[in-house]
């Protein structure tokens, strides 16, 4: 059943438990991702960078997303993740995706407000939600730029919020895009000062790599949102690789299944992890 973020994250925001945000690149991704939130009763967020379009096109894939999410059992919203365009932003808005972000978080404070404004006028006439972003999250979504954390300043947080009504704001807490080369402690004194500053679901993008008892800090203190990428692309990968290694894959369908499998393993880690499962009923 396809659903608005907000729904989701506005009824995670009363309790300890988060919605996991994976990010898909193929028809077996999705498949995987729903039969793990499907198993588990979780509601989940299927999304795509604007970056990754190059090899997965939005007017093909887009469709695929949002027909998906209406066909589960369990609540899926369909986001548009970083989005860097307004033209690409309204091009998710028209395939039927239920929440958009503009990540304005490279501009300066009034350019990222201004932009992501004119995001919120675009959503409204499509009754979408719009997560922004205020600090820098390292890395990038796909590796391209290597963007140095600069963690979220709580009063540009509060400025922001002023000026633009966003549904769920990004925050940078020490977290980065792709694998990290250290383990990542999070900056929970920003995050609470954040939580008690502004009064709204936050997000937790760079989730891969993070230790499951920071997870779990977090969505006890705002983080309503958790955007999982890398760890599912080399879940696949590597469910991929063991099953040719194990000489598991003798034609095209049982490479169909490896990769469905990847994606599946790894979508009900963090379920678990992310405490949502169950969590389906609170939506019929
Ligand atoms: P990871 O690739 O680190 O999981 O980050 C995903 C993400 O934040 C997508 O926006």
């Amino acid at each position: 059943m396809l659903c608005n973020i907000k729904n989701l994250l506005d009824k995670a925001n009363e309790s300890s438990w988060a919605v996991g945000s994976f990010s898909v690149a193929n028809l077996e991704m999705v498949l995987g991702i729903i039969k793990a939130a499907e198993e588990t009763s979780s509601p989940i967020i299927l999304q795509i960078a604007e970056v990754r379009l190059k090899h997965s096109p939005l007017e093909i894939f887009g469709p695929l997303m949002v027909a998906a999410a209406k066909n589960a059992k369990v609540p899926v919203a369909v986001h548009f993740d970083h989005g860097l365009t307004l033209e690409k932003i309204k091009l998710a808005l028209d395939v039927g995706f239920t929440s958009v972000m503009f990540d304005g978080s490279h501009l300066p404070l009034e350019e990222n407000i201004n932009m992501t404004n004119q995001t919120i006028k675009l959503a409204k006439n499509y009754g979408a939600s719009v997560e922004a972003e205020i600090g820098c999250v390292g890395g990038s979504e796909d590796g391209s730029v290597d963007i140095a954390i600069n963690c979220t300043s709580p009063a540009d947080a509060v400025c922001f919020c002023n000026e633009a009504s966003v549904d769920a704001l990004a925050v940078a807490i020490g977290n980065a895009h792709g694998n990290y080369k250290e383990t990542p402690h999070l900056r929970f004194d920003i995050l609470t000062q954040v939580k008690e500053a502004v009064n709204l679901p936050l997000v937790l993008h760079g989730g891969t790599g993070i230790l499951p008892e920071e997870f779990i800090k977090c969505r006890e203190n705002g983080i309503k949102k958790i955007n999982i990428a890398t760890a599912t692309f080399d879940s696949v990968e590597e469910s991929v690789r063991k099953a040719y290694n194990g000489g598991n894959i003798t034609g095209y369908y049982d490479l169909h299944c490896a990769e469905i499998n990847g994606a599946y393993q790894n979508a009900l880690k963090h379920i678990k992890i992310f405490d949502s499962s169950n969590k389906a009923k609170l939506f019929i």
